[in-house]
């Protein structure tokens, strides 16, 4: 197949070829074929030459009138021949110098490429949108609907238009802020299922301080639940969804007790729980959920929602980058979806930590000096604000879009609610200067400090209206290394578990969903240890945990790869006493054919040069997929 001549697109030859895959019918490849738009002609060409010289192709593109050639890598001799430039006027000469190069000796064949479009995912103009509100912070909410206010990036914003034009604004899902709140400024609360722990009562109002610290939960809630045309400050995520509040943070020390209260309030009632705190960001701290908390989580997941489990949802942290997420046990728990912040033009926010655990992103303010880059949401004495701030700021706006996932399938368990992340989340135009945006074993593109990408609440809601369960869940201690292995600065512990996944065992798990890794390591300067894994898909994740996460749905079976070593000036010393790798996924394929849609979605956003670039590398990916699935 590699080497031919194409009329369709590389995308088509991708959508094919995954398709086989998933699904091994040809019903299935057609259907989708025909889904791709009809084109219009383009003045780019791909030509095949018999000889495969880029000097030869560059002459002939010249002599024809073109601007140049690119070599291409789909096959021997391929060239993209593309023109100086689009003005209408050189159409006829274009098509007349076609003519002569399809006659030249030295070319094989000529392919005239189809133009499609393509629009840029997100964008709107906000005269096309029909939402009226009249809140006079509504157009300074850039995170809602982003046409590049305050020097933004025009689309890159939540996309919440789409899913309030279909209907969805949070009715009947209550969402809790573990923090305090004040919340007069929300359209509906759910005071039953608020409480104070802090001070042991029904009352979770904020205690009036000089130094605001305690208008944290009231400025949450606004994002989320802000009334719509109210005509004050602004407007909330899921508007018309149920608030309460739990009072946990002021007092002078947390306990696991208050923490495990908390979280297990009223879980029949409650469907969303935001928490935007953790421990502390120093950079030095590696903390999480103690003993009553870690089982109130489990109790959540498992019993909560009448048993789809409770929606934890949770701030990242903001340490920066001398931080790493992974060493927040909440954050880094598989139970919780923790959730990073973009700047509003998609840039990384300066006190961002990156971490494998962090499943996707909303937005923030950060970097910008501008006063209207904050985000902007109620406040305390009955103030607006645009200034709120931090992954804070981020975690319940993305509790606002699993509101509006939940009004439109009540069904969605905990477990659905990550997967509908991944898949719909967008890489949409962030930018990381540091972390490289990849693609897992599935082919979906993440990224170390932003996960799967901003969440898109349109893309949420059309996707969880017709979301199927996931099949049930298995777990299976894939293997372990329990004898002490020396680390010493200059050369890295390398270690190998192979595993089968415990194939031929009822808890067998062929689709991978969470991935833990329990590492026991002693060293001379925990800081200095770094700890990367990874999967037989090739997936690589940086930990540095206790309790890593990564999320991949594809084949755990094989060699999964642990090292480990240290940076840092200092030479330095340890020993990993334990590694057991534990996988959590089921047996049976999930959405494999949402999968594919999203994955034909993503391509068709990336730039062309990197859909070339990943094109070969998807196809032998398929392939051999293909290949094992057949043995
Ligand atoms: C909040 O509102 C009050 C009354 O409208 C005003 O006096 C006060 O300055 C405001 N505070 C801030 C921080 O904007
Ligand atoms: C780590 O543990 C080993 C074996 O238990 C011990 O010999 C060593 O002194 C410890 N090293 C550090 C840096 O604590
Ligand atoms: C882990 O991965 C990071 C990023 O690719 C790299 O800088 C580091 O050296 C790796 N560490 C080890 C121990 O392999």
């Amino acid at each position: 197949m590699r080497g031919s001549p194409r009329h369709g697109t590389a995308l088509g030859l991708i959508v094919l070829l995954l398709l086989l895959v998933a699904t091994n019918t040809t019903s299935t490849t057609t259907t989708t074929a025909t889904q791709l738009a009809q084109g219009v002609p383009s003045e780019h060409l791909l030509v095949q030459l018999h000889e495969d010289v880029q000097e030869q192709a560059h002459q002939l593109a010249t002599q024809y009138g073109f601007q140049s050639a690119r070599k291409l890598p789909f096959g021997e001799g391929l060239f993209h021949f593309y023109p100086q430039d689009t003005s209408k006027s050189r159409s006829k000469r274009s098509a007349r110098s076609r003519q002569r190069l399809q006659k030249d000796p030295r070319v094989k064949s000529v392919v005239e490429q189809d133009g499609f479009s393509r629009q840029k995912r997100g964008y709107r103009n906000l005269n096309d949108i029909e939402v009226n509100l009249n809140d006079p912070l509504f157009s300074k909410q850039w995170y809602l609907i982003n046409t590049g206010q305050a020097d933004g990036t025009p689309g890159l914003d939540l996309n919440v238009a789409e899913a309030w034009q279909l209907g969805y604004t949070g009715k009947g899902v209550t969402i809790v802020f573990l923090s305090f709140l004040n919340a007069p400024l929300c359209s509906f609360q759910n005071a039953d299922a608020s409480y104070d722990f802090s001070s042991n009562d029904p009352y979770p109002f904020p205690r009036y301080t000089d130094d605001w610290f305690n208008s944290h939960g009231t400025r949450c809630a606004g994002e989320v639940s802000a009334a719509a045309n109210n005509n004050i400050c602004g407007v909330g995520v899921a508007y018309n969804s149920l608030v309460a509040g739990i009072r946990m943070l002021d007092q002078p020390f947390m306990t696991d007790i208050i923490e495990a209260s908390s979280i297990s309030h009223m879980p029949q009632v409650i469907d969303i729980y935001s928490a935007s705190w953790g421990p502390t960001d120093d950079g030095k701290t590696v903390d999480g959920p103690r003993e009553l908390t870690l089982q109130a989580m489990a109790d959540g997941v498992n019993k909560g929602r009448g048993g789809k489990g409770s929606i934890y949802v949770w701030a990242s942290g903001d340490g920066g980058s001398y931080d790493d997420c992974n060493c927040d046990g909440y954050a880094s728990s598989m139970w919780t979806i923790s959730i990073n912040s973009a700047i509003n033009d998609g840039r990384t926010a300066l006190y961002d930590e990156s971490c494998s655990s962090t499943l996707a992103s909303t937005f923030s303010n950060g970097r910008k000096r501008n006063p209207e880059a904050g985000v902007a949401t109620t406040d305390l004495y009955g103030n607006c604000t645009l200034r709120h701030s931090g992954t804070s700021a981020a975690a319940p706006e993305a509790a606002g879009v699993f509101a509006l996932a939940i009004e439109a399938n009540r069904d969605l368990t905990w477990r659905d609610m990550q997967h509908l992340s991944v898949l719909t989340s967008k890489r949409n135009q962030l930018h990381d200067e540091v972390h490289q945006w990849r693609r897992n074993g599935v082919g979906l593109e993440f990224n170390h400090l932003f996960g799967y990408g901003v969440l898109d609440a349109g893309g949420m809601v059309k996707m969880a209206k017709e979301w199927k369960t996931v099949p049930e869940r298995f777990h299976c201690v894939a293997g372990t290394i329990q004898e002490n292995h020396k680390i010493q600065s200059g050369s890295k512990l390398v270690l190998a578990i192979d595993t089968e996944a415990c194939q031929g065992k009822d808890n067998f798990v062929r689709y991978l969903e969470h991935v833990q890794a329990v590492i026991t390591v002693n060293a001379s300067r925990r800081g200095d240890l770094n700890i990367n894994m990874t999967s037989p898909m090739g997936t690589k994740s940086i930990l540095l945990s206790r309790r890593p996460r990564d999320e991949d749905s594809k084949d755990p079976r094989g060699t999964w790869v642990l090292e480990v070593g240290f940076r840092g000036d200092e030479p330095q010393r340890g020993v990993l006493k334990e590694w057991t790798l534990m996988l959590h996924g089921t047996q049976s394929a999930p959405y494999i054919d949402q999968i594919v849609r999203d994955y034909q979605s993503k391509l068709a956003m990336s730039k062309k040069e990197e859909l070339e670039e990943e094109l070969d590398e998807a196809v032998e990916r398929s392939l051999k997929s293909l290949m094992s699935k057949n043995n």
